[in-house]
């Protein structure tokens, strides 16, 4: 192997101890911090998301508040808890676990967070502030790996950057954030035509298609930096990302594992939005 591990894990908790000091300033002024998480149904991977949320929080210093509903709520009690964390003063920021159960509106949901409380950035005013770069908030798997990027040394400006996905979580506002770093950015998506080709252009590569071990070593630039947000559970219950590690690592110059890349760097990025958030309704710049 020769590309250089992004340790995310470890980026992460560097991070958590930054944010364990602001948070601490915070208290000394009164500010306390406070994240509340909703989740519907008993889906296993959301109940271990969202069971690492409160972990992190108490880790630094943020208060948590869970909301575990049942899988039988109304869209309109789930948004009549909405209203009722929008106007608590002790939640800086709301957080509504996906996917919701088929019978609730998951845009209804969203467009119900007030977006000054929106620690996910999915609401349409936090995603346009994004889109015209005057956001206060950043989507946390994109941020996470901006900082990833950051972290592997290389300067986004100038650089051919592939993003492979489209989707409003992750594929279109990463393509946003690589694009407002001055990067040349393509977006590809299942419809792309020689995929291979295009991911082979790229000097940055984010794979955020969902499907485990898709690039292959063959799809990627020598020296690339590779940026992996998927994690897919394989039959054998192997955690793997979007990219094969085994073939990818040969060729690029830097490359996220899965478990340990993106994965902590979303979660540390959560915290981030919410200390963001206590700031801004408490008359604070961020
Ligand atoms: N489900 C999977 N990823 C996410 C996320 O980033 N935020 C929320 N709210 N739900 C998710």
């Amino acid at each position: 192997m020769t590309a250089k591990i992004l340790d995310g894990k470890n980026l992460a908790e560097k991070i958590k101890n930054e944010i364990k000091e602001v948070v601490s300033g915070l208290r000394n002024e009164g500010i306390i911090p406070g994240l509340a998480v909703v989740i519907v149904g008993n889906d296993p991977a959301s109940r271990t998301y969202v069971n690492s949320k409160r972990k992190d929080c108490a880790e630094v210093g943020i208060e948590s508040f869970e909301y575990a509903l049942d899988e039988s709520t109304s869209e309109e009690e789930l948004l009549e808890l909405i209203a009722k964390l929008n106007k608590d003063p002790k939640v800086s920021g709301i957080l509504v676990q996906l996917p919701l159960p088929k019978h609730i509106n998951e845009d209804a949901v969203i467009f119900a967070i007030d977006p000054a409380k929106d620690a996910d950035c999915f609401h349409p005013v936090n995603v346009g502030k994004l889109m015209i770069g005057k956001h206060e908030f950043l989507p946390c798997t994109p941020a996470g790996v901006m900082e990833l990027i950051k972290e592997s040394g290389i300067e986004v400006a100038g650089k051919e950057c592939v993003v492979v996905g489209r989707s409003n979580i992750v594929g279109k506002p990463q393509s946003m954030l690589l694009l407002s770093q001055n990067g040349t950015v393509t977006i590809c998506h299942s419809k792309t035509k020689n995929l291979e080709e295009v991911c082979k252009r790229a000097d940055i590569l984010v794979a955020a298609v969902g499907r485990p071990e898709f690039i292959k070593g063959s799809y990627i630039k020598p020296g690339a930096v590779v940026i992996d947000v998927g994690i897919n559970r394989l039959e054998n219950k192997k955690l793997v990302g979007d990219v094969e590690f085994s073939s990818a690592s040969e060729v690029a110059g830097a490359i996220t594992p899965v478990p340990g890349g993106v994965g902590p760097m979303t979660r540390a990025m959560l915290l981030v939005n919410t200390i963001k958030a206590a700031k801004l309704q408490n008359g604070r710049s961020v």
